[in-house]
């Protein structure tokens, strides 16, 4: 494989970039690309001045110089963005790889919910602390430590509120992306936890067989972060995808 290819690492809500490291670490020397893990905009810990940061935002930050040697791999938020630039790039892009993610637009009531905690969170009526105390049951499996636990609330309640209700009132207006799906001829690998209450395997790898050229696969003992809970099993499933799919697909 040429070495000029990119692996493009986009995290979920509400965490940033750290969350790629076990697996870009694994990856280092195993596979012939650049790794590159950045933060979204508004997860640097610094304030934001938009009050909205659209999946369109997002990608528009990312530009690269030639698709075709690019692969994004995106988690849930990062996923939605993933798809973004993979509806952008059509099948110029060399790879995608979408984790513990969803395809559909948020339904009424859970886009109401983002509006409100984004309103709540400017006001100072809710802190970062709660939102990761109310996210983090739901986040990992029951296999995962509690130091993870512990980590994952670290690097919510590192961010400025700003940034975080910027991405959920850009999360409420994203665009279902179901119809793109059939469309996508990009090598494609979908990678779920098993314990994913977020994005269950079962609806993740429904969607995943809408889409032409995609492999799916579930993490064991991994909940909505199996990157970040399971490393090692994602960053094999990345290899292995990464050596099958791209060597064979772009010579
Ligand atoms: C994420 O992990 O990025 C979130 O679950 C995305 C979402 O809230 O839809």
């Amino acid at each position: 494989m040429s070495n000029d290819i990119t692996i493009l690492f986009l995290h979920g809500f509400p965490f940033n970039r750290s969350m790629w490291h076990g697996v870009v670490a694994r990856l280092e020397g195993r596979v012939a690309a650049r790794l590159i893990a950045g933060n979204l905009r508004g997860f640097d810990g610094r304030p934001i001045a938009s009050p909205v940061t659209t999946m369109d935002d997002f990608a528009d930050d990312i530009e690269p110089v030639d698709p075709r040697r690019l692969i994004v791999c995106g988690l849930s938020m990062g996923g939605y963005v993933a798809l973004t630039l993979a509806a952008r790039y059509s099948d110029n892009l060399a790879g995608l790889i979408l984790c513990d993610t969803k395809v559909t637009a948020d339904p009424p009531d859970v886009a109401a919910s983002r509006q409100t905690l984004a309103d709540e969170l400017i006001r100072g009526e809710k802190t970062l602390a709660d939102v990761a105390a109310s996210m983090l049951p739901r986040l990992l499996s029951p296999a995962t430590g509690d130091e993870l636990a512990h980590e994952v609330a670290a690097v919510i309640t590192s961010h400025d509120v700003s940034g975080i209700a910027a991405a959920a009132r850009g999360m409420a207006v994203r665009h279902d992306s179901t119809s793109l799906l059939p469309k996508l001829k990009v090598p494609t690998l979908v990678v779920c936890g098993e314990d994913d209450a977020i994005s269950p395997p079962d609806e993740m790898h429904a969607w995943a067989n809408l889409i032409p050229n995609a492999t799916f696969q579930t993490i064991p003992h991994a909940g909505h972060i199996s990157p970040w809970e399971q490393p090692e099993l994602v960053a094999d499933a990345i290899a292995d995808f990464v050596g099958q799919k791209i060597v064979t697909a772009r010579g």
